[in-house]
């Protein structure tokens, strides 16, 4: 008999390696993987293309009238095994993972009508359940009836040490001050704006993975799965 499909949220703060965990989950059990920060980045890099946002300014006004020519999509590429970003049918999975997305993306992810329509979008993706979905508000706002939920934290030295590392292999000229800088301010943006701050479901699992490898989280999150899978 096949088994039942669920619904797995996964949040946490910045690079606590939610991604990462939730792609190899999706892969294992044949699920749909959908990184719902990929789909705020994208917002934030059309804003910044043209000129809605800058560490400086905010039109949140011109940007939420622009919000209906957004296009985005998930496209999968096989040979890197995962699925890429496009908006308006370009790729652009490499400008939003750069440091300059990164600095203003809480800027954009606070903005109310931004969050409704990426927020429908999700939960158009999700609707037939079999989805692992990563971000924020996952367990709290987009799926609040997940059949599971685990939220993801490790301290803000250790996170910016991962972030900082990835982000020279991609051979990005960065300071490790500045990266940690950045974790913390968008720590402090997430989990203090009005909309949709990031916090623990009352029935999510904490994970904190500080001194955890990666090989031992996805066992724990895999025999997890498993059970509740099991359960449903
Ligand atoms: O997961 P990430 O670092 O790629 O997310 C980028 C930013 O988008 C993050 O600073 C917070 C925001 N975000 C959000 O507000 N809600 C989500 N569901 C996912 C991401």
């Amino acid at each position: 008999m096949e088994s039942k499909k669920i619904t797995i949220a996964i949040d946490g703060f910045s690079s606590t390696g939610k991604s990462t965990i939730a792609k190899e989950l999706a892969k294992k059990l044949g699920y749909v993987y959908v990184d719902t920060g990929a789909m705020y980045r994208a917002v934030t890099y059309f804003a910044m293309i043209n000129d809605y946002v800058s560490t400086e300014s905010l039109n949140e006004e011109g940007l939420v009238k622009e919000l209906a020519n957004i296009k985005l999509k998930f496209v999968f590429n096989p040979e890197a095994g995962f699925s890429e970003m496009y908006l308006n049918g370009e790729n652009i999975e490499k400008q939003i993972r750069g440091l300059e997305v990164s600095q203003l993306v809480s800027k954009v992810a606070a903005i109310t009508d931004v969050r409704k329509v990426l927020v429908s979008q999700q939960q158009e993706m999700g609707k037939d359940k079999g989805v692992v979905m990563d971000g924020r508000d996952i367990g709290t706002v987009v799926f609040p009836d997940a059949e599971l939920k685990l939220f993801m934290t490790a301290s803000p030295d250790k996170r910016a040490k991962r972030r900082y590392k990835e982000l020279l292999d991609k051979g990005e000229n960065v300071k490790y001050e500045d990266v940690l800088k950045n974790v913390q301010t968008r720590d402090h943006i997430d989990t203090t704006r009005s909309d949709s701050p990031l916090k623990q479901a009352k029935d999510a699992i904490e994970f904190d993975n500080s001194d955890m490898g990666l090989k031992e989280q996805f066992e724990r999150v895999y025999n997890i799965t498993q059970r509740t899978i099991g359960e449903a």
